[in-house]
């Protein structure tokens, strides 16, 4: 317990940007294997390379110190650790944080979505690339199509503020869906966005031929749809437009433009406790090893935090092209 808490420190780099936004991987694993995600043999971390649920606490307890109002908890598919329910309730009775979100693949959230709403989750982000099992089956290999829907459903009844779709579109895999996705977004009276794929973890998947820019996924949908540009904004890389005379905002999140990194609010947290300033560089601060050495004494792991504002780096740049990839870790390794 801090008894002479600062609250006035926060998080701000050497660009101005205030840090008030974090995204948590509570695990590497997943009961899925995303082809543009994950390898088909993916060997997984052991358990003493992860956070522990009480240091994953511990972390977003400490930037909750330090201004940070919202708490997005992913993985892998951080609702397949076990007792992940435990953290979800530590996490939402934090004094300080306004928005605990979820980003998901669903295929639990049958069984968790009310035990997730009472510990406070506000807002869940549930991925869905295809609605046709067969394809949903190739693009995810293992995934399977009617349990997530199922999982989506119960979350639409549970009555959380918002429920977004992210999709992830392909060109010559589920690009033809777009149109499908956005009906299928409106029907339910939910959100979607459409995220470009990015070169994360060696997939062994040909991205340059798949690659397909949001400008176009716009276009193709302008065509169906009247779209109004919204003014919502999330600091992070999306633009939303308003489907006209719907409930559905459609986000367009485009990691390949940088002009969002000037306003970037977030930054991302391994499930092995590595702090990443910026999602296409390797510049990490380690939190484990101090945590592990401190567990009683919270200011090293500020001190650490607070530094690591020098060197969030100004904005990013993939490259499609690249022999390899920009950035090889995986993003079920550091959180989506
Ligand atoms: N490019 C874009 N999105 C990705 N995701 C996972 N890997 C990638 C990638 N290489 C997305 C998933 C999910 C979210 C957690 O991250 O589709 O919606
Ligand atoms: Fe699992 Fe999400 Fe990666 Fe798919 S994209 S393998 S659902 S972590």
């Amino acid at each position: 317990m801090t008894i002479h808490a600062n609250t006035s420190r926060k998080l701000i780099d050497q660009f101005g940007r205030q840090v008030d936004y974090i995204r948590l991987s509570i695990t590497d694993r997943c009961d899925f294997r995303c082809q543009y995600c994950m390898s088909e043999d993916m060997t997984f971390l052991s358990r003493d390379e992860v956070l522990s649920l009480e240091e994953c606490a511990r972390i977003v307890r400490i930037f909750v110190q330090l201004g940070v109002n919202k708490v997005r908890i992913t993985g892998g598919e951080p609702l397949v650790r076990k007792n992940a329910l435990w953290l979800f309730e530590e996490v939402g009775q934090l004094s300080g944080l306004d928005q605990l979100v979820l980003t998901t693949n669903g295929s639990q959230l049958a069984k968790h979505a009310l035990a997730l709403k009472a510990a406070g989750v506000k807002r869940i982000n549930v991925s869905v690339d295809s609605l046709q099992a067969d394809r949903f089956k190739q693009i995810t290999r293992t995934g399977d199509l009617t349990q997530v829907l199922d999982g989506l459903q119960t979350a639409i009844n549970t009555g959380f503020d918002g429920i977004k779709l992210n999709t992830v579109l392909m060109r010559g895999i589920n690009d033809d869906e777009a149109e499908d996705l956005v009906a299928f977004a409106v029907h339910k009276n939910i959100d979607i966005s459409f995220i470009e794929e990015m070169p994360l973890g060696d997939v062994n998947h040909a991205r340059d031929s798949t690659f397909i820019t949001n400008q176009d996924t716009l276009k193709r949908l302008q065509s169906k749809y009247t779209l109004l540009p919204s003014t919502h904004h999330s600091g992070g890389p999306a633009r939303y437009w308003q489907v006209a005379n719907t409930a559905t905002k459609i986000g367009f999140i485009s990691p390949h433009s940088h002009n969002f990194c000037e306003s970037c609010n977030r930054v991302r947290i391994s499930c092995k406790g590595e702090l990443f300033l910026c999602l296409g560089h390797e510049d990490k601060v380690e939190l484990m090893p101090l945590m592990r050495m401190h567990p009683n004494d919270d200011q090293p792991i500020i001190d650490a935090i607070m530094n690591s504002m020098r060197i969030k780096p100004k904005g990013h740049d993939f490259d499609l092209k690249r022999a390899a990839p920009a950035v090889i870790r995986f993003m079920s390794h550091t959180g989506g």
